[in-house]
């Protein structure tokens, strides 16, 4: 870019018409005699026309800057030196402006190409996170196929279809079942994740009374319980009837309900509790059903709490963990309670147990 400051300089430019008037104004006053300011060319730029022909070049750096005309020496030399100051101040100025134009041209220039950097580091964060969540779709999408035969031969082997089971044998396959259905939930997990992180599946839409689910999934969670010596207590309250997906509604409960037993120790306490209530800790208006589980489990800690609902985030993460799963029930239960209008929170804190409230807007409501 050529600097404005190159090149001859040109007076109209730099010193603005009316200070040139103001300069040969001071001078006619000072001196009682009228000036006027030309530029090199003979072209009037300011001062009285009386002031006569011009008669004195005046320069800037060697080069022609302007021309006065007066019939006072007295009035030519003041106005020849505060032209000169004049000139000096302005050229100042224009230097200060130039040096702040371009440090803001460079700095616009690294601010765009850092934003372009940006922008495709961006867009290939969503290529891998896209290709993520179809190779985790595409993976467990596999492993269902194969080990849903598995699941049917060793029943159709449990049942004596290929002949006579002996006790041991049907206590392995036992075995092989339990295991096997375990491991289908997390695929199953694994594929509803990847399906919610490339946005959340169309809901069903049936009034449900959120009662009933949870005592269905309170009964099959008892059984399990009843041998640790955990208590599970159930306990419902007004109107639960609330607009949704079955299937997920179920899903949320028990992923709930599952690490409520799951993370108290033995001879320990899960309540559970439907009732109406807010939608949120903070909104005290909006009417909602609230599903309530809380245990005197081990607890959470402040630091780790915040990360419980990210995919695939357990607290005890080492390959020695006593507690089983792959991380995935909250992520999907805040998903669902969200794709439905609701809320989740937890209230917990290490050695105190833990307090997971989900909350699903009652229809006609305000959400
Ligand atoms: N009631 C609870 N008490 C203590 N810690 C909990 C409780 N619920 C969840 N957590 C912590 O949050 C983590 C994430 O829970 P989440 O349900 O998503 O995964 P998971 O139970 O480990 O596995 P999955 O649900 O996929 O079988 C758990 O691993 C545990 O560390
Ligand atoms: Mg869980």
């Amino acid at each position: 870019m050529s600097h404005p400051l190159d090149g001859p300089i040109e007076l109209a430019r730099l010193v603005p018409a009316g200070e040139l008037e103001e300069l040969a104004a001071a001078v006619e006053q000072a001196v009682g005699a009228a000036v006027a300011i030309f530029d090199p060319r003979g072209r009037r730029l300011a001062g009285s026309e009386h002031a006569g022909a011009p008669c004195r070049d005046i320069d800037h750096d060697g080069e022609p800057l302007a021309k006065l005309a007066s019939r006072s020496p007295a009035a030519l030399d003041l106005a020849a030196q505060m032209l000169g100051l004049l000139t000096h101040h302005a050229n100042a100025r224009e230097l200060a402006a130039t040096t702040h134009e371009e440090a803001m041209r460079i700095t616009f220039a690294e601010l765009t190409e850092q934003n372009q950097r940006l922008q495709r580091a961006v867009a290939r964060l969503e290529e891998l996170d896209r290709l993520k969540s179809n190779f985790l779709a595409t993976m467990s999408h596999e492993l269902r196929t194969p080990l849903t035969s598995v699941i049917g031969y060793a029943e159709m082997l449990a049942e004596g279809l290929a002949g006579p089971v002996s006790t041991d044998q049907r206590e392995y396959l036992g075995t092989i079942l339990s295991k096997a259905d375990q491991l289908l939930g997390m695929i199953t997990s694994v594929l509803d994740v990847a399906s919610v992180e490339s946005g959340v599946p169309p809901l069903e839409r049936a009034s449900l009374s959120l009662t009933d689910i949870v005592a269905s999934e309170v009964a099959l969670f008892t059984a399990a319980a009843r041998k640790r010596e955990i208590a599970i207590q159930l306990e419902t309250r007004g109107d639960t009837i609330v607009v949704g997906d079955r299937k997920k509604i179920r899903q949320v409960v028990s992923s709930l309900l599952s690490n409520a037993v799951k993370f108290t120790p033995d001879h320990g306490k899960v309540g559970v509790c439907v009732k109406p209530g807010p939608l949120s800790p903070h909104d005290g208006n909006a009417r909602a059903v609230q599903l309530v589980v809380s245990d005197s489990g081990i607890g959470i800690s402040r630091e780790q709490v915040s990360k419980i609902f990210e995919p695939f985030f357990q607290v005890d993460s080492s390959s020695t963990r006593a507690f089983g799963g792959t991380g995935l029930g909250l992520t999907l239960a805040k998903a669902y309670v969200e794709a439905h209008g609701g809320r989740i929170w937890v209230d917990t804190s290490p050695g105190q147990g833990s307090t997971f409230v989900a909350t699903f807007p009652i229809v006609g409501g305000s959400a």
